[in-house]
């Protein structure tokens, strides 16, 4: 079953506040989650592979660690995924970056694929599918359905907020994939909005309605 981490840093927690208030302008909206995205993409390496090396130092010869070269890509689901992807790319900017496009369908709450464009190399790829929120799950539980169509093997999923329904429809439909957090939410509304949530995660970036 998909383990599911919550990143619960001070400064994960107090950007979060500000991006749950209704009152911060889309402008500051933009730069927390950019923040944010940041954090956690800190945490969610925590686990890569390094290996040792050797090099001199003014002073000696010293064996010390590097990245062991694993191949990460980021495939934000568009389009408040991509708020995201800047932040990730501060600390890992060789990554290749992919693009699947959701809309969720305003009457059924069902996610509609109508874009995905990956690296080439799909099979020997890390994929860390990111999206600001994660409700009823169908848009994560398709866009990961899009990724291991394509050949995908090894993939994570990031986001700020959660519901609890949307957890569980990863763990049922994608058990290999592990889940990461920021905060995990009390339910969804009647409309499939998380509460307390943030709201409309693309309109509060993007400044539309
Ligand atoms: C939002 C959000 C997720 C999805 C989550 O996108 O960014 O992709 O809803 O809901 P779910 O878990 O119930 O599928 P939305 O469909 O509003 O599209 P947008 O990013 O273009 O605003
Ligand atoms: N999508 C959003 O942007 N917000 C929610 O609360 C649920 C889905």
């Amino acid at each position: 079953m998909s383990k599911v981490y919550v990143f619960d840093h001070p400064l994960i927690q107090h950007k979060l506040t500000y991006i749950r208030d209704k009152n911060t302008g889309t402008k500051e909206f933009r730069e927390l989650v950019d923040e944010v995205a940041t954090l956690m993409a800190f945490e969610i390496t925590r686990d890569m592979p390094v290996e040792e090396i050797e090099i001199e130092t003014p002073v000696t010869t010293a064996k010390t660690k590097v990245l062991s070269g694993k191949k990460l890509a980021i495939v934000p689901i568009l389009r408040a995924g991509i708020g995201m992807v800047d932040g990730v790319l501060k600390l890992i900017p060789a990554a290749k970056v992919g693009h699947i496009g959701l809309y969720r369908d305003p009457e059924t709450l069902k996610p509609v694929e109508y874009y995905a464009k990956l690296p080439a190399d799909v099979e020997e790829r890390e994929f860390i599918v990111v999206d600001p929120m994660l409700a009823t799950g169908g848009s994560a539980v398709e866009a990961i359905n899009s990724l291991k169509t394509r050949g995908a093997k090894n993939i994570k999923f990031m986001c700020l907020i959660a519901a609890p329904e949307g957890v569980k429809a990863i763990q049922d439909e994608h058990p290999d994939v592990d889940i990461y957090i920021a905060a995990l939410d009390e339910k969804l509304n009647d409309h499939g909005y998380i509460v307390p949530g943030l709201g409309d995660a693309g309109d509060r970036l993007f400044g539309t309605k």
